[in-house]
């Protein structure tokens, strides 16, 4: 069938429900889409001049040719060439644009991957593009730019828009979907704080290798919680989910990766009224998340606020996990 031009495609940002950090160590977690935040990748051909990069928000545009291969952006349009068995692409812009704020836990480098290489897999042809997984591996590749050693979860949820239980594995990562009883409600506090993950992972690496001992407890702890997350998920007990992400907080306190700023939203979210709340992703800044119900999602929201986040998104996740 021929694809209308120009081709376009897009990838969610994502959340992590239980066990970031802890997964990089072969321990569950469990993270979901955040659908209203998304990245775009839009492939226009051209007559002459090469593949051109376009990143809009980042004031780039560039000649491939130009662009040195440790380039997240280049390696990905690479790997999808490669998988198209070609020596050369035929001239094209690719336009990435993205919602997703950069370095704030809510995975834009792995939602700008896989949406650049769908929309290239689509553009040459590939049957792929329409594969999660392939797309999920491809952008794993590139994830070790961004991230150094990433366990594999966040191109995982991107590439599957749904919510998954993942567990880093050997010869095959686990990645369940799940069935969500009752639709979860969740607001997503930013402390407007950019952190880098690597270098957050780099740090939790460096204290694992000084002292195994204690670093392994707090992952053991931390998939003991994705476990038994995932089974109050599958019960719609959101008491027990809320109760879970508290406890995963403080796990994550004990392991230097939470900071005073998401603390301060952690505290003013369940002082008003949240189930649970959690900071989410690589931390040090960037997102936490609060459970809420219909009762308490605005007291909870203002409270963010007041509290200093820079913005406050919501999210549903369901069986489908997009809302
Ligand atoms: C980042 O979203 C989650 C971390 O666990 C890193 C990773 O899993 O690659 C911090």
């Amino acid at each position: 069938m021929k694809e209308r031009i120009p081709i376009k495609a897009t990838a969610p940002g994502k959340i992590i429900l239980f066990g970031e950090h802890a997964v990089v160590y072969g321990r569950p977690a469990i993270a979901a889409p955040l659908a209203q935040i998304r990245a775009v990748a839009t492939i226009h051909p051209a007559r002459s001049g090469g593949v051109v990069l376009i990143a809009p928000d980042l004031g780039v545009e560039r000649n491939l040719a130009d662009v040195k291969m440790d380039d997240a952006l280049a390696l990905t349009i690479q790997q999808v060439r490669e998988a198209a068995g070609l020596q050369r692409l035929p001239d094209m812009t690719i336009t990435v644009t993205s919602e997703i704020p950069i370095a704030s836990g809510l995975g834009s480098g792995a939602a700008i991957t896989a949406a650049a290489t769908r929309a290239l897999a689509r553009f040459l042809n590939l049957e792929t593009w329409n594969s999660d997984e392939w797309v999920s591996a491809l952008t794993y590749e590139v994830e070790k730019i961004h991230h150094g050693t990433p366990s594999g979860i966040d191109n995982t949820v991107v590439a599957y828009e749904r919510p998954v239980y993942f567990v880093r594995s050997e010869p095959q990562n686990i990645i369940e979907t799940f069935n969500v009883l009752q639709p979860l409600r969740l607001l997503v506090g930013d402390t407007g704080i950019s952190s880098s993950t690597k270098v957050v992972v780099g740090d939790v690496r460096r204290s694992w290798q000084k002292d195994p001992q204690r670093f392994n407890a707090l992952f053991d702890g931390c998939g003991a919680i994705s476990e038994a997350g995932r089974e109050a998920i599958k019960k719609g007990a959101r008491k027990e989910i809320g109760r879970l992400m508290n406890e995963n907080h403080a796990l994550l306190i004990d392991m230097t990766v939470s900071s005073q700023e998401l603390n301060t939203l952690v505290t003013a979210a369940l002082g008003a009224g949240a189930l649970g709340a959690k900071m989410s992703g690589g931390g040090r800044g960037g997102n936490m998340i609060a459970l809420v119900t219909a009762d308490t999602e605005e007291a909870v929201r203002r409270a963010l606020f007041a509290a200093g986040a820079v913005r406050v998104l919501e999210s549903t996740v369901d069986g489908r996990g997009v809302t």
